[in-house]
């Protein structure tokens, strides 16, 4: 049977880095959704859509050609055939996504693409939807999060360490706005699955939440 691990959660709880270690260790395929509808997002800011006419984004949505490839383990997003991981981590980005995610033709578009490829891989996902919506019969549901202030605060020390200037209220701000449109979206708001597990990373190091979604995972 296909070992198909879910994790989703809030922005900034760590699910990408800790599904990458748990990816590593159990030999599994990383998905992040995450950045494939922020590729979706980079082409609507790239073409001067304005966020609010949904019509012209599903229509651009339609056409678009967003695939996935990996490169030396890396997942690389390919954009109308364009790799375009290097643009996808800016704030301007992960804001545009979420608002683009809101869509139901481009979630329909993206659902369909993951659900291909943990049909095809064993995989750890992780996203917002991927235990209530993408995968509903993953072997494994977590739900990753953590407080906004510690997750404003990782992202803060993240900034910082890069030498870029910024606002840790204006960070917090911007997570809690997020979390908020992410969760009351009409389409596949965020929350926890029923049948997914609460991990709470707030005071656990990045080993420790390792660890736990793999004793949580092993056997399934
Ligand atoms: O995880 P991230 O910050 O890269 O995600 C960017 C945005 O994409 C986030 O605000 C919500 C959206 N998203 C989603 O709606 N569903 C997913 N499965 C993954 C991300």
């Amino acid at each position: 049977m296909r070992i198909n691990i879910a994790v989703d959660g809030p922005a900034g709880a760590g699910k990408s880095t800790i599904a990458k270690l748990v990816a590593k260790k159990r030999n599994l395929i990383y998905v992040d959704t995450g950045a494939m509808y922020r590729a979706m997002a980079l082409l609507m800011i790239r073409n001067g859509v304005d966020l609010s006419d949904t019509e012209r984004i599903i229509s651009l949505a339609e056409t678009a050609d967003i695939s996935i490839a990996y490169e030396k383990g890396e997942q690389v997003v390919l954009l109308n055939g364009e790799n375009v991981n290097a643009f996808l981590r800016t704030e301007a980005v992960g804001n545009a996504a979420s608002a683009v995610s809101a869509i139901g033709a481009v979630r329909k578009k993206l659902v369909q693409l993951q659900q291909q490829l943990a049909a095809k891989s064993d995989c750890i996902m992780d996203g917002r939807d991927i235990g209530t919506c993408v995968l509903p019969d993953a072997s494994c549901k977590i739900y990753l999060t953590a407080s906004s202030a510690v997750r404003a605060k990782r992202r803060f020390d993240e900034l910082t360490a890069k030498g870029e200037e910024c606002d840790y209220d204006k960070i917090l701000a911007d997570i809690e706005a997020r979390d908020y449109r992410d969760m009351h979206r009409e389409i596949s708001p965020l929350k926890q699955a029923p049948d997914a597990i609460l991990v709470d990373s707030s005071d656990m190091t990045v080993e420790d939440v390792v660890d736990r979604i793999i004793e949580l995972s092993c056997g399934k």
